[in-house]
């Protein structure tokens, strides 16, 4: 089902796509937290915030446990919403993550009618395919493990929208893989690393024999994972000359352009701040994706 906006949580939009996010830390509720596979899909109506779009992230903390006497974590963290819908409460978000430390871990552990605290939603979104190439015959979604989360949302769109999607998904191992539900009704092709899912070997394989079939001048390519893999689908879209945005990560204090800890160099020189200039970047503004301290391997 598309998400759809509630008629009382009017979105509003900077002009380039993305939705703004209301003033402050609001207060929403954990109504479901499931594992699939190697991950957690950690659902919370936000009852406040418009319906965010594709691509954009938001600040995460649980309301108890978070902090204070000296326990980490201190700060919030970011995570790309990956399915989004409006009900009667408010909206539905839905956020894939995978345990990896103190605020992931906190965050894998809240129940249903805990408190999840919230800011955005946040960031520079996907554009549509023929915005960044005006012969697009559709978009090519190539994922990378917890990285996945991002494409989810953005595949629904495209399909509501009635614009074909195909989709390439990659993961290191079987307990570094899930969330494959979110991709229901997709056309969806499997690599992982340990060859227990799909063909064995990277997802960039996949996406280089795909495009290798596919006419460079009508193929548009949305990627999210590690930098590594990042660093992989920009090289090579960059040498087939294929448009391509990327869903990057860095360290984000903030994740609203005050504190400058998300900043990644340009190509042509100076910096961005990931957290409100991406974290959805056209890949050819970018000289590489292998960003220091990303966290995802
Ligand atoms: C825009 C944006 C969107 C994001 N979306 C998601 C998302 O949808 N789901 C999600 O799970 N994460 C997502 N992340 C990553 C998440 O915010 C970080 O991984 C976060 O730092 C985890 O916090 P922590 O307190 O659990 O671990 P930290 O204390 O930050 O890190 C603990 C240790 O784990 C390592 N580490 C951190 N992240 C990872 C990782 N992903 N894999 C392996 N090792 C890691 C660190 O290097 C460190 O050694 C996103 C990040 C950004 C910037
Ligand atoms: S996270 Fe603070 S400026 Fe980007």
């Amino acid at each position: 089902m598309p998400a759809q906006a509630s008629s009382e949580q009017p979105a509003a939009s900077a002009g380039d796509g993305r939705v703004i996010a209301p003033l402050g830390r609001r207060r929403g509720e954990v109504v479901a937290n499931e594992a699939s596979g190697g991950y957690r899909i950690v659902s919370a109506i936000d009852p406040a915030g418009p319906l965010p779009a594709a691509g954009q992230f938001y600040m995460l903390a649980a309301e108890h446990g978070w902090g204070g006497d000296g326990e980490r974590p201190f700060l919030p963290r970011a995570f790309s919403v990956a399915e989004a819908a409006g009900d009667e409460r408010g909206i539905r978000l839905s956020f894939l993550l995978e345990d990896v430390g103190p605020g992931t871990h906190a965050l894998a552990g809240l129940e249903p009618g805990d408190g999840l605290l919230l800011t955005g939603p946040l960031g520079r979104p996907f554009s549509m395919p023929r915005s960044l190439n005006p012969d697009a015959a559709g978009a090519i979604l190539v994922g990378g493990g917890i990285g996945l989360a991002p494409l989810a949302i953005w595949r629904r769109t495209l399909a509501a929208s009635g614009i074909a999607e195909r989709s390439l998904l990659g993961f290191r191992d079987r307990d570094h893989s899930g969330g494959l539900e979110l991709f229901r009704c997709s056309e969806v092709r499997l690599a992982s690393e340990d060859g227990h899912a799909g063909h064995r070997g990277y997802v960039t394989d996949l996406l280089e024999r795909m495009l290798a079939g596919d006419s460079a001048a009508t193929a548009v390519v949305y990627a999210c994972g590690p930098p590594a893999m990042l660093e992989a689908v920009r090289a090579l879209c960059e040498q087939r000359d294929v448009e391509a945005e990327l869903a990057m990560e860095s360290p984000m204090a903030c994740g609203y352009g005050a504190c400058f800890g998300c900043a990644v160099p340009l190509r042509s020189g100076g910096y961005m701040r990931l957290c409100v200039d991406g974290p959805v970047v056209n890949a050819a503004a970018v000289e590489t994706a292998l960003v220091a301290g990303a966290g995802h391997r």
